[in-house]
């Protein structure tokens, strides 16, 4: 995902930094060549050897300032990286880089550079809401500088508000996303999502628990990477994403006609929890239990969007389906995969107590014809922008 990518990634002083040593686990599972920084108070929260341990290079500090500067001027470190990162970002390095000062390793790194910086802010709520970190805000932002996060919750000195530095797996999902950007430009991408609602009655329907955040994820990503992105939507719980084009569906039958008028496309993402069932003949009638009788509801199977896409013979070039399964996960998604014709399932554990269906969350394995790769749980946008960085590869 971040292949060939340089990240120099400034750690500040905060209680947070112990959640930067994770990003750089995380940057470089992804790929990216991670420089950190540790400036003289990140130094007393995370110790240079874990840094540099995780980063697998040397890390620059002031602390050795006069040899960094010997071997590699500043002016240099701060620009062979593609992306500079400031997690944690403290009060006062938002205060230093607002100001333009450089009076250590860090601020002078951030003034010399010429490359975009994102930055992760973590301080005390009050410090959060102080006007002049208000206004350092609105400066750095005007600037052009990304800010992820804070987060709001329980804070290490007791308070709750408003300044948790975001966790890893939401930095990275924002610096996944600057390097995907275009990515998939002058391709469409066809994503069913949500579930699907089939009458029994006027009144009466049968549903599930998807909220179609999942799919929401997905066709957003693939908007930002710059796909044109047809949204087939069941009855979800979230809204969809801003620029794609929405067709609105609630029943099975009312979604499969809407991905047959959706192709051509160049991918199919299939997140849609699909009714595998609908009842043969709703009642145009109310039932009412004065009928006296215990209702039986005749059921009959509905039509399997994704395989009928998936033997088309004008197929998209890449068709991913998903397997939200309760027990022997990875067996059940492989058996899917041939059984349904797609080229990838994205299998998740759905069982009760992953909180995934309806959460905002998911950990899913990626089956594909060469093998499997379980991911990491992360935020659905972090799992919907992996999902895209690797359509974007195979269609390259
Ligand atoms: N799917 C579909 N049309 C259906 C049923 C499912 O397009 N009528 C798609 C889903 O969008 C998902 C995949 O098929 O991408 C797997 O759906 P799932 O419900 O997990 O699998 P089933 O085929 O229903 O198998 P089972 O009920 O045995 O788990």
């Amino acid at each position: 995902m971040l292949t060939n990518t340089h990240i120099l990634l400034i750690v500040g002083g905060g209680i947070a930094a112990y959640k930067s040593l994770d990003l750089i686990r995380r940057l470089r599972r992804a790929g990216a060549e991670v420089t950190p920084v540790l400036t003289r108070a990140g130094a007393e929260f995370v110790t240079p050897l874990s840094v540099s341990s995780l980063a697998g290079k040397r890390m620059f500090s002031d602390l050795w300032d006069l040899t960094d500067e010997a071997e590699m001027g500043h002016i240099q470190l701060s620009r062979v990286a593609d992306l500079v990162v400031v997690a944690p970002a403290t009060a006062d390095l938002m205060a230093k880089m607002a100001q333009g000062r450089a009076d250590d390793l860090a601020s002078t790194l951030l003034l010399a550079t010429d490359t975009p910086v994102l930055i992760a802010p973590a301080m005390n709520v009050r410090m959060w809401e102080h006007p002049a970190t208000r206004r350092n805000l609105a400066i750095l932002e005007s600037d052009g500088i990304e800010v992820v996060g804070p987060g709001i919750g329980d804070m290490a000195c007791g308070e709750y508000g408003a300044g948790r530095m975001s966790e890893p797996d939401e930095i990275l999902a924002s610096v996944s996303r600057r390097f995907s950007v275009g990515v998939l430009e002058g391709k469409h991408v066809l994503v069913t999502s949500g579930p699907t609602h089939e009458p029994i009655d006027p009144v009466r329907y049968i549903a599930n628990r998807s909220s179609g955040a999942q799919g929401t994820a997905i066709a957003r990503a693939a908007r930002e990477a710059g796909a044109r992105v047809t949204f087939v939507t069941g009855p979800a719980s979230v809204a969809p994403p801003s620029g794609v084009e929405v067709v609105a569906v609630e029943t099975a039958a009312q979604m499969a006609a809407a991905v047959e008028a959706a192709l051509p496309a160049d991918a199919a993402v299939f997140a849609a929890a699909v009714a595998d069932w609908r009842v043969a003949e709703p009642s145009a009638r109310k039932t009412k239990k004065a009928d006296g009788a215990r209702p039986a509801l005749d059921l009959v199977e509905n039509p399997d969007i994704l395989a009928g896409v998936a033997r088309r013979a004008d197929r998209p070039a890449l068709v991913v389906g998903f397997a939200a399964e309760t027990h022997d996960v990875v067996e059940n998604a492989r058996a899917k995969r041939a059984r349904k014709g797609c080229d990838w399932i994205l299998a998740n554990d759905v069982s009760e107590g992953t909180g995934i269906m309806g959460g905002t969350e998911n950990a899913v394995t990626l089956v594909t014809g060469e093998g499997e790769e379980t991911w990491e749980r992360a935020g659905k946008d972090a799992v919907a922008r992996r999902l895209v960085a690797r359509i974007a590869e195979r269609l390259a």
